[in-house]
């Protein structure tokens, strides 16, 4: 059973989305299916929530005209790319409204929640009470006069309602009032212990990105979350004396993926997710690992005869062309555009997006990159090695696999290379390590090429036309090779190949085998897979981007933005994951005087400082050259980290790292101590 995070239905997907969970998630669930698993694959829009509501009520429409569009405009921006999902449902459906209920009334029953009364916002004048996003007024630290009540976004900081000075309601414009309002808890807490064990002991197979974020929820101690909301757009919470209440989103959404599986098969959905058998595995962005690691399995096992995921591997988020993409500033490569733009070439894309995958970090995409990875790797390798093989058995033997004769040890040596392959990716792809996995195949390709430039088949024809039918009978059978080990991540060229090839399918299995092809079968035309990308093409691309961005200048962030901690071009870049103190203590962070200060010859990045560390000389290369003079450092005192691994650059060992502080707009400062210490000195 795999899941992909439900998009919410208030905008259209993009780069950042596709490479941080949808790609993946694809990849993987098509390696399952070549491998003859049997798999689900379920997504579908997230339509309920203040997301929906913000969007609806700055068009001026309703929420279900809103979700209507965008669940339309989803789907197939996910169909055009080959998102193989079997489900792509909505939370608006009835089955997720009837399942939905029942796993909350389920819970209340049992006596699961808690109910705790409280008081929040109500704006007299509309009737109604209002989320945080619906509250305006003034910063309490920079004193911005439209700080949201959730976080300001002059300053970047997170706020409550309550801090806000002289607060107003964005719905009537009036000052709202507190009132008492009550609302179901799911007591986390109660659960710490259990879910202890359940990730830190039985999981710490998990991405250490996902690993490490529960650990610190965990260590920081669980709390109440309420799960329910004064909302009129939603699922109304099924009890007694809760009208105008709704489920809170993040209740209602994950159970999206059971009802989708419903409505995809209602006679036997149970076992995908109630039989013990079942592997159950979440894609998703970083945002949402509280979510799928902690509240999620806790409603599932509250529940009691549910399966948990048996992993969740989130990703870092995707920049693009070195900033945060944005979708309030248009910073964005949306899918629908790109597929207008480049008409065909969605594999391209999933290969850059592959190729660069965030997987441990926040990654970037750059349209000169988009290129270079086309020209030289699509088109320059694989397609290169795949046309010569194809068109010299055109040209030799009009189409026909030609027999295999007596081996060389050169050609032994090819086969052997390409031998294991196989076991290398799986051993990749069952580890969700997708990046490395797609090298193994571009790898593949590399091997095909070194092997026709070895044996120069259009050289030896003329000598010894025999040799050459054993020479183009392995290198057809290596782009059968290739054809599969590059099914899972790019399915539309794969397809093309097996049509030239003239063949229906390929199994997993199939891999690494060199009798795919058998003597006298008849290939189809050879056409290019790939083409060259033109300067222009993606200069006009950068050019599209500064202008979009330019035209949307002035608009505010959207809800969307906000409530998802999506990708948003913020001021200052948010706070990381957190880390642990033991984290922080590994660092030797010491301060030190700059004795002598040059540029590092032949590089127009690099300064070489030679310190005084208070134990003797240290030598230090820092990539500053462009923000500073060399001898405007000398006499300065600077931090810097005194335990990490020597490494070398440009031939000189560096014993460490100086720590600079870089602005948003990209600017640098070298950092200091307030007053000269004695050079050594430990900075905690
Ligand atoms: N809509 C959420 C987001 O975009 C993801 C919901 S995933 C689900 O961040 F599990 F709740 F469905
Ligand atoms: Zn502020």
């Amino acid at each position: 059973m795999v899941t992909a995070a439900l998009p919410y239905a208030n905008g259209g997907v993009h780069i950042g989305h596709l490479a941080g969970v949808y790609v993946p998630a694809d990849i993987y669930v098509r390696y399952l299916r070549l491998k003859g698993e049997e798999v689900l694959f379920v997504c579908g829009t997230d339509e309920h929530g203040v997301p929906v509501t913000m969007r609806a009520r700055k068009e001026g429409c309703t929420p279900q005209e809103i979700v209507d569009r965008y669940y339309k405009l989803i789907k197939k921006s996910f169909e055009d790319f080959g998102i193989s999902f079997d489900e792509f449902g909505r939370t608006t459906s009835e089955t997720q409204t009837k399942m939905a209920s029942h796993f909350f009334k389920e819970m209340y029953d049992k006596g699961v929640f808690e109910e705790i009364e409280s008081e929040q916002y109500y704006d007299e004048e509309a009737h109604t009470f209002l989320a945080d996003r619906y509250i305006t007024g003034e910063c309490p630290h920079c004193h911005n006069l439209g700080a949201y009540g959730d976080q300001c976004e002059k300053c970047g900081s997170t706020l409550s309602p309550d801090e806000l000075i002289n607060p107003h309601s964005t719905v009537s414009g009036s000052t709202p009032v507190k009132r008492k309002t009550k609302h179901w808890y799911l007591p986390l807490e109660k659960y710490q212990q259990w879910l202890e064990k359940w990730i830190l002991q039985d999981h710490k197979e998990w991405r250490s990105n996902v690993y490490g974020q529960c650990k610190s929820w965990l260590d920081m101690g669980l709390k109440p979350r309420a799960v329910s909301r004064d909302l009129d757009w939603g699922i109304p919470v099924p009890v007694k004396g809760a009208e105008g209440k709704v489920l809170y989103v993040w209740f209602d959404a994950p159970i999206g993926y059971i009802s989708n599986t419903i409505d995809h098969c209602p006679s036997d959905w149970k076992k995908w997710w109630k039989d013990p058998e079942t592997r159950l595995i979440h894609f998703i962005g970083k945002d949402n690992i509280v979510f799928h690691c902690i509240v999620f399995p806790t409603m599932l096992k509250a529940m009691g005869d549910y399966i948990l995921p048996d992993n969740v591997p989130a990703n870092e988020f995707l920049n693009l062309e070195d900033r945060k993409i944005s979708t309030s500033r248009n910073w964005a490569v949306w899918l629908h555009e790109y597929n207008a733009d480049f008409p065909g070439k969605q594999d391209v894309l999933r290969y850059v997006l592959t190729a660069n995958a965030p997987e441990t970090k926040d990654n970037n995409f750059t349209w000169k990159d988009f290129q270079a990875r086309n020209n030289n790797e699509l088109v320059a390798v694989y397609g290169n090695f795949v046309n010569r093989a194809l068109v010299l058995t055109q040209k030799y033997y009009q189409g026909v696999v030609p027999p295999l004769g007596s081996l060389t040890p050169a050609d032994e040596q090819t086969i052997n290379e390409f031998r294991d392959v196989k076991s290398r990716v799986e051993h990749l792809l069952d580890g969700f390590h997708f990046r490395d996995a797609q090298k193994e195949a571009m790898d593949l390709a590399r091997i095909g090429n070194k092997y026709l430039a070895e044996q120069e088949p259009w050289k030896v024809i003329k000598t010894d036309p025999e040799r050459v039918k054993t020479v183009m009978h392995l290198s057809l059978q290596l782009v059968a090779n290739l054809c599969i080990a590059f099914e899972p991540f790019l399915p539309f060229s794969s397809k093309r190949l097996r049509e030239m090839l003239q063949v229906d399918s390929f199994a997993w299995e199939d891999l690494g085998r060199t009798d795919l092809l058998h003597e006298g079968h008849q290939l189809g035309k050879p056409s290019l897979l790939f083409e060259k990308i033109d300067d222009s093409v993606v200069e006009a691309q950068i050019q599209k981007l500064k202008d979009m961005e330019k035209s949307n200048a002035s608009q505010q962030p959207t809800q969307q933005e906000q409530e998802s901690k999506s990708q948003d071009a913020a001021p200052v870049s948010p706070i990381q994951d957190p880390c642990t103190i033991d984290d922080f203590q590994k660092l030797d962070i010491r301060v030190a005087t700059v004795k002598a200060c040059e540029r590092v010859p032949k590089s127009n990045k690099l300064l070489k400082f030679t310190l005084d560390d208070g134990l003797g000389e240290r030598t230090i290369l820092s990539g500053i050259a462009k923000h500073y003079q060399p001898e405007a450092l000398v006499g300065k005192q600077v931090c810097f980290i005194a335990n990490l691994p020597p490494r070398k650059m440009a031939g000189i060992e560096s014993q460490g790292m100086i720590l600079s502080a870089i602005a948003p707009d990209g600017s640098l400062s070298v950092t200091s101590v307030e007053q000269p210490v004695k050079p050594g000195s430990k900075v905690e």
